[in-house]
Order: structure tokens, then C-alpha cells, then sequence
């Protein structure tokens, strides 16, 4: 049943490195926002430590929801719903911002909602002003981030279909592993894009792993292997910043290629699926870089698909997009129960996503 006033929703995204909170209005406008990177804590571990994320967490949370709500004009009482990834992601981390949330909800007799983080990106989209009224039903989504790399049909609220994903390491992942052979520091793929602006995309021939093969499945471990082998050529910590350069743009160009050729056959997948689907929505880190977007934009305009892709910010792990999913969830009193345990995995296509089915 559609609730027909919700009032404010928090949200609270605490999956991975990123602690965020967001209260959006019940029209989906943003009120108030904030977002604290670890990226400090975790860069002289070159990855995200978990337990580190997790502590991190806890220790910034309280002061950012106040803040948060400070920011928004609101009190606690005022909510309408508390919002937070529930998973998939690090269960440390899950578990601070579900309790958090879960925590309010209880005091204030609020209605709690556990986000699927993918859910949270593939809706992002629908929030009002990106497209005039938010992505229309049924759309394909690109996730790439450091832990997600996959094409899902959304064909309605809890309605997703798995098309293919990478069956080795994620796109950001590659990023980030390149870098660091490169020397850049973590995550790498902000510092590779910008050294590869100085360098050569055709300098190295490096391969297109599942290129025009079936399916939109992707592999990227045999182009860092190919990457770190060029590396290798040089002595340990001599390698030239022209050859660096010239290694990163090209990584760049066969990740650009890669994405965009299995985006296409994801696209054609789609329209078999539902003929009125026109729409490529692309999210996660990865849709920040420059030649992704530009490979990603080519690609659906040979299929007619128009691409969108959120702003950066709404791109990379955020709390306004675990608001408005939440947000979607509460107008059709979708609700869960505070008994809800985080998940540390849970695929977005499983039963029960989509409650007029369950
Ligand atoms: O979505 P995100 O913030 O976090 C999750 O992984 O959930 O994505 C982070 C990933 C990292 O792997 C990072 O290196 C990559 O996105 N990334 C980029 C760029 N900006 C962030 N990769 C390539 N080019 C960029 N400009
Ligand atoms: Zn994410």
C-alpha cells in the first residue's frame, strides 16, 4: 500500500569506507548532506582494513547524524523514516550504521528500512532533477566500483535481474591494483586517470579480456597481469614517469573498450528483455572517469540508449542514495523489521526484493 505522507528520511551508508548521512525530504530533495572519506585512515594499509572502517564508523557517526540533522532544521521526532545499508558490504561497518539507525527508529517510533547498497545505486537515478522526473522503469544499470562490477536490468522497485558481472576482480579494483604497480597511491584510479592524461594511449597494445564474446560478463586480471609484466621491464623503482604515463593511458583505454563493448551486449540483452528500455544508467566510482563515460556514451548511442550517470558524488558510495531507496521502500510501506541482521552478502536479484511478489 502507497503511504501518502512519509515526512523526512534519514539515511546512513557505513558498507565500506565511506560514513554517510543524508536526510532527504519526502518529494526526494536533499536537505542535508555529509560524507567523511577514510581514505586517510586506510591509504598506508594500500586497501580498506575492516576492522580500521568499522572503528572509523563508530567513532565519526554520532557527530555526523547530529550535524546532519542540524544542517537539515530537523529533530529526531520530525522524521518520517531511518534509512541504512544493511549490505551487502564489510559486516563491521554494517553493523554500527544499522544499529545507529536502528537505534533512532526505536526511540522515535520511526519506520526502519535495511538498504540494499546495490538497490541504493541502481535507484539513484530516480532521484528528482537527474532526468525531469528520475529514471522511468525499466533501465539497465552499470555498476562499477571497487567491490561491484555488473550489469543489472531494473525493471521495478525490488525487481532486478543479474545480466553478468566480472568473474575475477572489479573495475575499480583494477584501478586500484594498477596503481599501486605503478607506484600512485590508494585508491589509484583518480591518480591514473590523471597520469595517463600525459601519456599514450596506443604507446602499449594491452589485452581486451572477453572482448565481443557473448554475454556482458567481464574479467580484468589478465590485463593487470599484462600491465605488471611492462612494469616488470623496468628495475624496482626506476620506471620513467613518460613509460608510467604511457602504461597508465593505455590500462585506460582497454578498460574504456572492455566496459564499453560488454555494456553494449548488456544493452542489446536488455532490449530482448524489455523493447522499451532506452536508458543506460552507469554508477559506482568508475563512472568518475573521463574515458569510461566517453566509451560508455559512444557505446549506448550506437545501441540507442541514452547514458546517464549521476554526478560524481552521487556516483561514489553516498547516504542520499540509501535516503531515497529508503525513501522509495517507505511510499509503498515497505518496511523491515528491527530484528533485521546486516548481511555481508546479498545479491540484489534474490527473492523477497520485491515484496508485491513475496
Ligand atoms: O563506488 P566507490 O566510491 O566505492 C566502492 O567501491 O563501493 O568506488 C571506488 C572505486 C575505487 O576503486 C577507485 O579507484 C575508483 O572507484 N575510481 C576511479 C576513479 N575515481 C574513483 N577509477 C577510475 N577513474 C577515476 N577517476
Ligand atoms: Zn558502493
Amino acid at each position: 500500500m502507497a503511504n501518502s505522507f512519509i515526512g523526512p528520511v534519514l539515511g546512513i551508508e557505513s558498507s565500506c569506507d565511506e560514513t554517510a548521512t543524508a536526510i532527504l525530504d519526502e518529494s526526494g530533495r536533499v536537505l542535508a548532506e555529509t560524507v567523511h572519506s577514510q581514505e586517510r585512515e586506510h591509504a598506508p594499509f594500500g586497501g580498506v582494513v575492516p576492522e580500521i572502517a568499522a572503528r572509523a564508523h563508530l567513532a565519526c557517526l554520532p557527530d555526523q547524524i547530529r550535524t546532519t540533522m542540524a544542517k537539515a532544521g530537523l529533530t529526531f521526532a520530525q522524521l518520517g523514516g531511518v534509512a541504512a545499508s544493511a549490505g551487502p558490504g564489510l559486516i563491521g561497518g554494517l553493523i554500527v550504521g544499522s544499529q545507529m539507525a536502528k537505534g533512532i527508529a526505536l526511540a522515535q517510533r520511526l519506520p526502519f528500512v535495511a538498504v540494499n547498497h546495490l538497490e541504493a545505486h541502481a535507484l539513484t537515478a530516480r532521484l528528482p532533477g537527474l532526468l525531469p522526473d528520475g529514471a522511468p522503469f525499466p533501465y539497465l544499470l552499470l555498476l562499477i566500483s571497487g567491490g561491484h562490477c555488473q550489469c543489472i536490468a531494473v525493471e521495478g522497485l525490488g525487481r532486478y535481474v543479474r545480466l553478468g558481472g566480472t568473474i575475477d576482480d572489479a573495475a575499480g579494483e583494477a584501478f586500484d591494483k594498477v596503481g599501486k604497480l605503478l607506484g600512485l597511491g590508494w585508491p589509484g584510479g583518480p591518480a591514473l586517470e590523471k597520469l595517463a592524461a600525459l601519456g599514450d594511449a596506443a604507446g602499449y597494445d594491452f589485452p581486451r579480456p572477453l572482448l565481443h564474446r557473448d554475454g556482458c560478463d567481464f574479467s580484468f586480471s589478465g590485463l593487470k597481469t599484462a600491465v605488471a609484466r611492462a612494469v616488470d621491464r623496468h628495475p624496482p623503482g626506476a620506471l620513467p614517469q613518460a613509460v608510467a604515463a604511457d602504461i597508465a593511458a593505455s590500462f585506460q583505454r582497454a578498460v574504456a573498450q572492455v566496459l564499453a563493448d560488454r555494456a553494449g551486449h548488456a544493452m542489446a540483452m536488455m532490449r530482448a528483455r524489455s523493447p522499451t528500455a532506452r536508458l543506460l544508467v552507469v554508477a559506482g566510482g568508475v563512472a568518475a572517469n573521463g574515458a569510461v563515460r566517453g566509451a560508455l556514451t559512444q557505446a549506448a548511442e550506437a545501441q540507442g540508449f541514452q547514458m546517464v550517470a549521476p554526478p560524481v558524488r552521487l556516483c561514489t558510495d553516498n547516504a542520499v542514495m540509501v535516503a531515497w531507496a529508503g525513501l522509495e521502500r517507505l511510499r509503498r510501506g515497505w518496511t523491515d523489521g528491527i530484528d533485521f541482521a546486516p548481511r555481508p552478502r546479498w545479491p540484489l536479484d534474490e527473492p523477497g526484493m520485491d515484496r508485491n511478489a513475496a
